[in-house]
């Protein structure tokens, strides 16, 4: 049993192998967070709450003289607004009557084997054998306003995920003004940091980690996706916490939408972490009977640092979050036309692109922008998903089937949520475009955002790419959304339930992508959003793998995809060789880097083979041949960081172990090679002390204690960003 209940029914302990989350209901049915850290079996936590009499923290009616009863010093599970907490809340309502006060007290709680899906929305899922759900219900007692406040233990991944739905059992309508889908608070007043990870486009996700202090630490998305500006998590650590020791807590959203994650310290030295659906342009309207289901958070615990935290993460997303086959299988290697011609080409010349992937052993060619309506640039054409047969003069299933006579399977990319106004789809449709009347829209790269809130949207799109997916052979889709949202309004809502459009726009994205995935299963999704812009778990729900960045300089790379790595396993991080040099940074950098940098990742090209020299031809066949046979190391493998953040420094160093720990990879790239340089040793991790290994290259035969406790010398390294790649494979003697 991973989830126990004791002492009159009211404490409540969820254990996983190595964790143990503990909370009550207590006398005045307030439920009250208690622990959690490292695994502590049969003990009753309550103890550690030591309330006090403290000035300007008012007491509920209820708890008659008992000064020291506040909500604004006890640990909660839920904080509501409004009833005398005056810290950060979960839950702020507006009543019939116009007051904003919820008091939510506990009503009852049920256990069941599993995990059940949440409706509309992206989770985690488990067997009845491998997850135990509770949901506690709350309940205030004049507007009969209730939270189910839903926690899932997953043992063996070391994860309880939270979320809450909120339903109306009262008789007259109310407004959630916010709704956070977790609270996390601490009573010791430890000293701690928060880790979060902040980019922009072309520089995605780099981790930055700064001490909590009182007052607010924020990080947020307003814009309608979860932004290449913050990514949807957050960790908290102690001031000491490094790569393999020390407390860490990661928080991980699993929504795809505007978000907040916060954290703060308050007057008596405690810490809160919310998390939820941004608050700001959000207003749901909730009529007698009906319910709101806020996402999904996966929240971990590690006490051996970042390391175990990243492990229970990445085991968690690739065994209960991603589905589909390709959440096992190896993916094919695609060549993808964008940096190999943009806009400008016609069929011969992706016929001529083409066949110089099957030449360089490529699997897949994706066609990207531009194969539609009339487009020649970014201003046209997004809606009418037709072949462009100008460009595409034999048509999209002659095209099709010519790329997969040459051996290749045929990829396309669309942009479903968005409108050019320059379409047949905007002159037919004006009103699917989400608008303000009277305003002119905001226009982000000439395109405009489809009303996803609207069903008959949904259910156009879904008929669209349906057709389109079963005109021809079709086996991948790269789904991007190129811009943010603004002029949030609906035609199709009611003035007073506007606050509404952002997260039903939400809703009818994944409502899409849940219909679409269920009718083609075998077709791999990628999702985009101008790089890493909606790189988050809600999406991974759906799409295997995400574009990590356009930016495909491998030197930034290395940064974006350290700071991605601490969330996100590297078979969900897509990474691209391109060309040299950089079309974003105007670096040139070796093909062995290139390679090397996108190896650990879900691996694949952007580059016109013709442009290649017969060297760089050459060592992609080999890189070719060497992801082909270490694919399931390098998307698989287990991560260990063994440099801090390249962000800062001038080199890079990662490995990846099997399972059985047979087999591994390292990485080690130098930024900037120094004359005369001191020998750069690198202790390795994750190997098995007592197995022998066979170092290339080098061709050495050390055992695992060696490699770990002493280290691997790597050779002098000059020239420009050079790079060493080991492969380490167990050595076996005669006769072992
Ligand atoms: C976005 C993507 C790119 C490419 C372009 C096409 O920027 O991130 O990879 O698909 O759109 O317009």
């Amino acid at each position: 049993m991973s989830i126990t209940v004791a002492q009159g029914e009211r404490v409540f302990s969820l254990h996983t192998n190595n964790t143990t989350y503990q909370f009550r209901a207590d006398a005045y049915g307030i439920l009250q967070h208690l622990y959690y850290g490292p695994l502590v079996t049969n003990t009753n936590f309550t103890y550690l709450w030591q309330p006090r009499e403290r000035g300007f923290s008012g007491n509920p009616a209820d708890a008659g003289t008992n000064r020291r009863i506040s909500f604004d010093t006890m640990p909660l599970e839920f904080p509501c607004h409004g009833c005398g907490d005056y810290r950060e809340p979960c839950l702020e309502v507006r009543n019939s009557d116009g007051s904003n006060s919820v008091d939510l007290r506990y009503v009852g709680y049920e256990i069941t084997d599993g995990k059940p899906k949440l409706p509309g929305l992206p989770a985690v899922f488990a067997d009845s054998d491998q997850a135990q759900t509770l949901q506690i219900t709350l309940e205030d007692s004049i507007t009969h306003i209730r939270a189910i406040v839903q926690y899932s233990a997953l043992p063996s991944s070391d994860v309880i995920t939270r979320s809450v739905r909120i339903e109306n059992a009262g008789t007259s309508s109310v407004t959630l003004e916010r709704v956070l889908s977790c609270c996390l608070d601490f009573m010791q007043p430890d000293s701690r940091d928060i880790i979060s990870f902040y980019g922009r486009y072309a520089g995605e996700r780099t981790m930055e980690r700064t001490p909590l202090h009182h007052g607010q630490s924020r990080i947020e998305s307003t814009r309608g996706a979860s932004s290449l500006h913050f990514n949807p998590a957050l960790i908290l650590c102690d001031r000491t916490t490094t790569e393999t020791s020390g407390s860490a807590y990661a928080l991980l959203f699993v929504y795809s939408g505007s978000f907040i994650a916060q954290a703060g310290v308050d007057q008596i030295d405690q810490t809160r972490i919310v998390m939820g659906i941004h608050p700001q342009d959000f207003a749901w309207e909730l009529q007698p009977g009906d319910f709101f289901q806020a996402p999904e958070v996966i929240l971990t615990y590690s006490a051996t640092g970042f390391e175990t935290l990243t492990h229970n993460l990445h085991r968690l997303i690739n065994q209960h979050l991603i589905r589909g086959k390709y959440a096992s299988q190896r993916r094919p290697i695609p060549l993808n036309s964008w940096e190999a011609a943009y806009f400008e080409y016609d069929d011969e010349k992706l016929l001529s692109i083409a066949k110089g992937a099957v030449d360089l052993g490529a699997e897949l060619f994706v066609l990207d922008d531009g194969w539609f309506g009339s487009r020649n640039d970014d201003t046209s054409s997004l809606g009418d998903w037709h072949v462009n047969t100008d460009k595409i003069r034999c048509g999209l299933p002659v095209f099709c089937e010519k790329i997969n006579a040459l051996g290749l399977k045929f990829g396309i990319w669309i942009e479903p949520e968005m409108i050019s106004r320059n379409s047949d789809l905007y002159r037919l449709h004006p009103d699917w475009m989400l608008a303000i009347p009277g305003r002119a829209p905001i226009s982000s790269r000439w395109q405009f955002v489809l009303d996803m809130s609207r069903q008959d949207v949904v259910e156009y799109l879904f008929d669209t790419f349906s057709s389109l997916l079963s005109s021809c052979n079709i086996e991948y889709v790269k789904w991007d959304m190129n811009r943010n949202i603004g002029d949030i309004w609906s035609q199709q809502l009611p003035d007073k339930r506007q606050g509404e459009v952002l997260h039903r726009y939400m809703l009818g994205v994944y409502d899409l992508l849940q219909r679409l995935t269920s009718k083609f299963p075998d077709v791999l999704l990628e999702t985009c959003s101008g790089g890493g812009g909606r790189f988050d778990a809600g999406m991974l729900y759906y799409s295997p793998q995400i574009w990590c960045s356009d930016n495909t300089d491998p030197i930034d790379r290395v940064t974006i995809q350290y700071g991605t790595s601490f969330l996100y396993p590297f078979s969900c991080i897509i990474a691209h060789v391109s060309a040299s040099p950089n079309h974003q940074t105007g670096r040139t950098v070796s093909m062995e880097a290139r390679g090397a940098v996108a190896m650990t990742g879900s691996f694949g090209y952007s580059l016109d083979p013709s442009r290649l020299s017969t060297q760089e031809k050459e060592q992609i066949g080999k890189q070719i041949v060497d992801y082909k046979e270490n694919w399931e190391l390098y998307s698989h493998g287990t991560l260990y960081r063994l440099l801090p953040n390249p962000a800062n420094r001038s080199e890079a160093a990662w490995m990846l172990v099997s399972p059985d720990r047979c087999k591994a990879s390292l990485t080690y790239l130098l930024k900037s090679p120094i004359a005369n340089s001191p020998v750069k040793y690198l202790k390795l991790r994750g190997l098995d002390p007592e197995k022998v290994y066979f170092v290339k290259p080098g061709n050495l035969i050390l055992s695992g204690a060696a490699l770990m406790h002493a280290g691997l010398p790597i050779p002098e390294l000059r020239g420009d960003y050079p790079v060493v790649q080991f492969i380490l494979t167990r050595h076996l003697n005669p006769g072992e």
